[in-house]
């Protein structure tokens, strides 16, 4: 019996994971998959109200489940950073989810804004190290207020840490990936420490797996190439900070917000699956905005578990919907927010 714990969070996130749950529920019955949901109200509402923001003993709990299925986070009466800190980075480091796999992919018939590009040309994943480099909080401000102010935010690399992202990108290249091509993204020719410490790991892990083939591109190089020629990557492995924004450049080409998914994983423990994008608050209760994200970060979800049968038919139901939807975009997908959810149940039904 999976324990699968689930945070709506704020704005259209509980719209969006309630059509992530429903996609869920049919595919559990689909596959006789036996789970139990339980859900917790963290996030700005639950802040403001009693000013917590992940109570010790939640954390306890969510450590207890197999998986946490999250919303979105993000209030605008919370000033920017307590929630994305004080929840969702938490969570990434307190439960070491040391990889965040972000899977860009365009479905066909989903509009991309890449003239001449389609699905046979973008299909890579980015595996982003997500408990370390400028995300650590490592640093600190001297003189705040003051024209002498100084801020200092360094990034924090350990072979360890940077070896155990590139030990999973190479494994998940092996064993998932047809063309088993391995792109290390950095910049070695200016941040001469951090990515020296992990090109010289990426060559000497990647000596023990001689059927990977292995390049290198600088990050500001690789956002013109996943432009112009996306079809050149396979797997993408990068650091944390580099990760987020090509992630979000990755989100656009494959779709938009409303279709990326991600997965903060640590093999073999709880692991969390969210959408990439925020909780779009301005759209909050209109019932328009696009749960496939969601319905998808759901599939991810199944796969890590194991249940790769049910995650493979969902992606194939969204696919079979993504098809009939006019725009990926919130409000513009011809259909209502609860229609997307109806439909990828039907066409998972309709499956033999
Ligand atoms: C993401 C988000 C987060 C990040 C924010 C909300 C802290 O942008 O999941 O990519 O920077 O990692
Ligand atoms: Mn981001």
């Amino acid at each position: 019996m999976y324990k699968i714990a689930v945070i709506p969070g704020d704005g259209t996130g509980p719209e969006q994971v309630r059509e992530g749950l429903k996609v869920l529920e049919a595919a559990a019955e689909k596959f006789n998959i036996p789970y139990e949901t339980i859900h917790y109200d963290l996030g700005g509402e639950r802040y403001l109200r009693t000013g917590e923001i992940l109570p010790p003993s939640v954390f306890e709990e969510l450590k207890e489940c197999q998986a946490i299925l999250l919303g979105a986070i993000g209030h605008p009466d919370v000033k920017p950073g307590i929630l994305e800190v004080g929840l969702l980075l938490k969570l990434r480091f307190d439960l070491d989810l040391y990889i965040n796999l972000r899977p860009v992919k365009l479905y066909p018939g989903v509009a991309t804004p890449l003239v001449d590009k389609g699905p046979a040309d973008i299909d890579f994943v980015v595996v982003r190290e997500n408990t370390e480099g400028l995300y650590a909080g490592a640093g600190g401000v001297l003189k705040k207020g003051t024209p002498f102010e100084v801020a200092v935010q360094e990034s924090i690399n350990t072979r360890q840490g940077v070896e155990r992202c590139l030990r999973y990108a190479f494994d998940y290249c092996r064993d998932k990936r047809d063309r088993k091509q391995l792109t290390l993204c950095g910049k070695t020719n200016v941040l001469t420490y951090a990515f020296d410490l992990w090109e010289r790991a990426f060559h000497e892990v990647g000596r023990e797996y001689p059927e990977i083939s292995t390049n290198y591109a600088h990050v500001d190089a690789i956002s013109m190439w996943m432009i112009k020629n996306p079809e050149w990557f396979d797997v993408i492995v990068t650091d944390n900070m580099f990760g987020d924004i090509i992630t979000d450049l990755g989100a656009m080409i494959q779709g938009g917000m409303g279709i990326a998914a991600g997965a903060n994983l640590h093999p073999g423990q709880v692991s969390m699956f969210e959408p990439v994008g925020g909780s779009a608050p301005k759209y909050t209760g209109l019932n328009v905005i696009n749960p496939i994200a969601s319905i998808s970060a759901g599939a991810m979800m199944l796969d890590t578990l194991g249940e790769t049968k049910a995650a493979a038919a969902i992606e194939a139901a969204v696919m079979s919907v993504t098809q009939q939807m006019k725009s990926q975009a919130a409000g513009k997908m011809g259909f209502s927010t609860t229609e997307v959810g109806d439909l990828v149940v039907a066409a998972l039904k309709k499956q033999k």
